[in-house]
Parts: structure tokens; C-alpha cells; sequence
């Protein structure tokens, strides 16, 4: 590493927010040693966003949060006490170095050496894309994106990534917890045989839920939609990509990684088949997602994984991942093989929320290569592809689904003053019965 150019750009990525739009497209990070300062700006200030700060400043003493950017000044003031609770010398964020709005991540970013995009995920492409642009190391939370539009951005992004050095951690953190990783190895060196079959369940509850109501006691006046739908983002696809790919990602991401034992070529399904719908969790506080999700995907062997997810009360529940092989079965969260290999992990793991973080800090600095933006986008639009089958109740291939032009994203909605974007129109807006239209398996068109 030059470390004359590392030490120039550590100088100069401290530049101010009106100097943004000129920063040279080169100055890109070369990797920090041991010794220099990383500093992080936090875009999205809430629970993860302030949970991924806290195990970045938990990284090491070289470490300072120097800018932070939300939409919402609450969300922001009590993010910033938190971690100023918790790490007082390393939170240095000076008040013209807390951003508002929807291009306050462009500034944020243009301040920090490593950024950390943590907002709802309808919003990951564009700051992932604007982060690659300014040359700043990334750790991103999953989902990296909730349409194919986004995919193709979050790909292409990742690629620019590779070619500036960048380093991009996403917050799929069973790559980082011991037990997993293990498991994995196993399987990858045969010890089920040849993986013919896959199990992915995410049943469970129902999370958190902002109704409009409450919302509006609150603040003491109506809400815009915008405004409305962005506090109960969960229930939109636009800003969460519904459940399958808020939560269940998680899950069939492990299957893509069962499926992929060559290190740097991540796998995918080639179609996905599904029903799905909302038998439960039914009237206007909950947007237009489903309630449960069932779908098959089929991989280029032909293996199949058999995925389930759904948010309803006073069912059996279970989040898990399986595999099924010629030689036997493993169950990857329970770290267990069982047939002619059989086999229990017994070894102790860091928290993987703390170890993802880690494990990036120790590329940046050490200059390891480090993207996990391909495969995380992979697996986001693998959520996307179970999505359209479920939502238009066809056979759907990953090569038509990645080519699909709806962009769910509310067109120039950083490109215009907070007041104007807070009064856009998101596509999905409530009827006169004040609730959402849902997807009609058979009948809504997804491509
Ligand atoms: N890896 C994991 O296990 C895990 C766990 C929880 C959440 N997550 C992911 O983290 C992300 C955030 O989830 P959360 O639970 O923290 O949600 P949250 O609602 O608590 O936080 C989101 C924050 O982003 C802000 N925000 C919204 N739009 C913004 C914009 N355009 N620009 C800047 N800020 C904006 C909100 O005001 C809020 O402060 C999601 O993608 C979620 O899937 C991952």
C-alpha cells in the first residue's frame, strides 16, 4: 500500500457537504494501518444503524463516528445519546456534521472513511451506488436492495467497488458466527454428499407495527402518505421488499451459500414457484405485504429449496436452514451433521454483529480483499425472485426476473427540497376504505 496516498486520502475525505458533487471521482480509500483513524459516518440512525455504529467504534481505539444523516430528528438525537453513552471520546459528530433529508447521506458519506448504510433497504442502491462513488469503504445491512432495478445498481456498484479497493462488509452476519462457517466447510468438502434437497423457514411472529393513528396523536397534526409510510416502512414494498426479503433473506442466503462451494462465485436459483397471501394480519396499518410466503426454488443441478416464511400469531415457528444430501443431512443453525459423517460444532464464536464488524475493520486496515456486495445482492434478489412468485402465482426465472424494469423507488425523491419529497406520492397509496391494494396471485403482473 502507498502510504502516502493512504495518508492523503485520510486528510482529505474530511472535505465539507458543499464540496460533494466536486469530489474527484479517484480519491478513493487504499486501506488504513493499524495505527490511523477510520472514520464512519452512520446513514439510517436506528435500532441496527445504531447497534452496527456501536460494534464499529467497538473495533478497536482508532475509530471516531463523525457525521450521522436521517430523515427524522428523533430518530437521529437518540441514536447520537446512545452511542455518545457508550463510546463519549469516539463520537466526535459535530452539529454541521449531522445531516437531514433524503440527500443528507450524500454528505454524511463525503465525511467518513467507511460509511454505514442502515436505513429501510428500498434506499440501499442509490447510497450504496453514491458511497462506491466517493471511494468510501461500506458496511451495509441486508436486504442490499427490493427490486431488480436496484440489483442491477447494487451490482454494478459492487464491481466499481472491486476495481477502487473498496471494502464492503453487508449485514449477513451467519458468514461471520463460527458455527455456520463450519458447518459450511463440512458440507462444501462432502460430508452430506451431494446436496439434493434444502429446507429455509423464517415462521414467526408479527413485528413492530407505527399506526397512522398513534402516529399522528404523536406529532399532533395529519401525515402526509410519505411521511406516514415512511415510519411504517415494514409494510411497503418500496422501502422493505415485504418479509420474504426483510427477514427471510437471512435463511436463503444460507442456501445460496450451501450452494455455492467455490469461494468467490456466489450461486442462485434459476426459477422460483410460490403462493403466498394475507390470511391474518389483515386492515390498514399493515400496507400491502403478505402475511406468509411459500416457495420453491429450483437451482441449475436441479436441487430444490423449499422456503417458508410467515408473520402469524399462534402458529409453530421456526427459523432455520437444512440440507439434504446423498450422505446424510445438516441442519446449519443447529451447527450438526448427521448420517455417515456425523458431526456437532463445540467450539465458542464471537457474536457474529460484533465479528462482521471486526472482520472488515482488519481488511481495511490490513488491506485484505473484503466484498460482500455481489453476494449480498444475490441473495436480496433471490427474496425478490420468491416475491414475484408469490405475489403473480407464476413460474418465474431468475434470468426474467432480473430483467424486470419496476422500479418501486418514488422517482427524484432526493433530488428535491425535504419538504417537497415529504409530499411525493409512494406508487402504493391507501383507497377510500383507507386500505392498501395487495398483490392477486394470477392476475398482478411483477415483471
Ligand atoms: N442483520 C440483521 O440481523 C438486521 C437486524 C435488524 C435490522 N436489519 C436491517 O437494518 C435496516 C434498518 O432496520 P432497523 O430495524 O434499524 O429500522 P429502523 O426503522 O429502526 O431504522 C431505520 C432508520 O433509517 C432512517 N431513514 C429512513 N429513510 C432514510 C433515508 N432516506 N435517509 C436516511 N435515513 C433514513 C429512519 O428514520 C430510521 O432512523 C433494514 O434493512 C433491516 O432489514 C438487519
Amino acid at each position: 500500500m502507498n502510504t502516502n496516498n493512504r495518508r492523503h486520502f485520510l486528510k482529505t475525505t474530511a472535505v465539507g457537504a458543499a464540496a460533494v458533487s466536486a469530489l474527484p471521482i479517484e480519491r478513493f480509500a487504499l486501506g488504513a494501518s493499524p495505527g490511523d483513524t477510520v472514520k464512519v459516518a452512520l446513514i439510517g440512525c436506528g435500532g441496527r444503524g445504531s447497534g452496527a455504529a456501536n460494534q464499529a467504534l467497538s473495533t478497536g481505539d482508532s475509530v471516531r463516528l463523525v457525521a450521522v444523516a436521517d430523515i427524522h430528528e428523533d430518530r437521529l438525537t437518540g441514536s447520537l445519546a446512545n452511542l455518545q453513552g457508550r463510546h463519549k471520546e469516539k463520537v466526535t459528530v459535530a452539529k454541521d456534521a449531522q445531516f437531514f433529508g433524503f440527500d443528507a447521506y450524500k454528505k454524511a458519506i463525503a465525511l467518513a472513511d467507511l460509511v454505514i448504510l442502515a436505513t429501510p433497504p428500498g434506499f440501499r442502491p442509490m447510497q450504496f451506488e453514491e458511497a462506491v462513488r466517493q471511494g468510501k469503504h461500506v458496511f451495509m445491512e441486508k436486504p442490499v436492495c427490493v427490486d431488480a432495478p436496484g440489483f442491477r445498481k447494487v451490482m454494478a456498484a459492487a464491481q466499481e467497488a472491486k476495481k477502487k479497493n473498496l471494502k464492503v462488509g453487508v449485514g449477513l452476519q451467519r458468514h461471520h458466527q463460527a458455527g455456520y462457517i463450519e458447518t459450511m466447510k463440512r458440507i462444501h468438502s462432502g460430508a452430506i454428499g451431494d446436496v439434493v434437497a434444502m429446507r429455509a423457514y423464517w415462521n414467526g411472529n408479527t413485528p413492530w407495527v407505527n399506526k397512522r393513528e398513534d402516529l399522528e396523536k404523536r406529532f399532533g397534526r395529519k401525515l402526509t402518505e410519505m411521511e406516514y409510510q415512511l415510519r411504517n416502512w415494514y409494510y411497503f414494498v418500496w422501502l422493505c421488499g415485504d418479509h420474504i426479503c426483510e427477514q427471510h433473506i437471512h435463511n436463503l442466503d444460507v442456501i445460496n451459500w450451501v450452494k455455492s462451494p467455490e469461494p468467490g462465485k456466489y450461486s442462485h436459483p434459476v426459477r422460483a414457484r410460490g403462493n403466498g397471501g394475507c390470511e391474518t394480519r389483515k386492515g390498514k396499518d399493515y400496507g400491502e405485504i403478505f402475511d406468509h410466503h411459500v416457495v420453491e426454488f429450483e437451482y441449475a443441478d436441479g436441487s430444490v429449496c423449499f422456503s417458508q416464511c410467515r408473520h402469524q400469531l399462534g402458529c409453530w415457528n421456526d427459523v432455520s436452514e437444512q440440507a439434504i444430501g446423498t450422505k446424510g443431512t445438516a441442519n446449519l443453525g443447529g451447527y450438526t451433521i448427521r448420517g455417515a459423517n456425523a458431526w456437532r460444532f463445540q467450539g465458542k464464536g464471537q457474536d457474529p454483529y460484533q465479528q462482521e464488524h471486526d472482520d472488515l475493520f482488519d481488511a481495511i486496515r490490513n488491506d485484505k480483499p473484503y466484498n460482500e456486495a455481489e453476494q449480498g445482492a444475490i441473495s436480496s434478489m433471490t427474496s425478490v425472485l420468491g416475491r414475484m412468485a408469490t405475489y403473480s402465482g407464476k413460474d418465474i426465472t431468475w434470468d426474467d426476473a432480473v430483467k424486470s424494469n419496476i422500479d418501486t423507488m418514488v422517482k427524484d425523491i432526493d433530488k428535491v427540497t425535504f419538504a417537497e419529497a415529504l409530499n411525493l406520492a409512494p406508487q402504493s397509496k391507501p383507497g377510500t376504505d383507507g386500505l392498501y391494494r395487495l398483490s392477486i396471485p394470477g392476475v398482478s403482473n411483477v415483471i
